[in-house]
């Protein structure tokens, strides 16, 4: 897949086939999450992958958006390691851009995915769900399965809207 193509390409996949997710792929999008760039090449994001549906069933419990974790064939959580930070808005600027490269790994090998942020209103309950410890930062849980046949849609603003200028 050329690279501009699966930026344009990729939607945010909310419906899933009973499909299990290959254990290769996983690994595959947290390798292109660990690529991302970091500040001082720190690489602060840390990672919990969920593929047991009975952890799946008690995590999707924390979030309005149930139905998608449960319908979901795995999970990898996000976090960030709080020791290996050393300034707030370029470590949450590095794991953004591993989550965005995680999507896109998983649009390349075919997978479905959605970056779901709503959870981490329930962060201490999630990482007392998984057993992981307050030193790690919650930044998103992304839902991952093999896409069901719906057409996913989405739009942006018009180029013209976001410029402000060029000088
Ligand atoms: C920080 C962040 C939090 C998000 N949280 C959720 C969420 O909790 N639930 C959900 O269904 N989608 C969530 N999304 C996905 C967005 O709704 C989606 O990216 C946006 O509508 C654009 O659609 P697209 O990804 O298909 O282009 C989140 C995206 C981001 C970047």
């Amino acid at each position: 897949m050329d690279l501009l193509d699966g930026i344009y390409t990729r939607r945010s996949i909310r419906y899933f086939t009973d499909e299990p997710v290959d254990k290769d792929h996983l690994i595959e999008m947290i390798k292109a999450g660990t690529w991302a760039p970091s500040g001082l090449n720190n690489q602060p994001w840390r990672f919990v992958i969920i593929n047991d549906r009975a952890m799946l069933i008690k995590l999707s419990s924390l979030t309005k958006y149930k139905r998608i974790i449960e319908e979901s064939r795995s999970c990898i959580a996000v976090y960030v390691d709080k020791k290996a930070m050393y300034n707030d808005v370029k470590d949450h600027q590095a794991i953004g851009a591993c989550i965005q490269n995680m999507l896109l790994a998983a649009h390349a090998l075919g997978l479905g995915s959605v970056w779901l942020g709503e959870i981490l209103n329930k962060s201490d309950s999630v990482n007392s769900l998984l057993d992981i410890s307050d030193e790690m930062g919650l930044m998103a849980v992304i839902a991952i399965g093999h896409p069901a046949d719906r057409k996913a849609t989405s739009k942006r603003r018009d180029i013209s809207e976001v410029i402000l200028k060029e000088i």
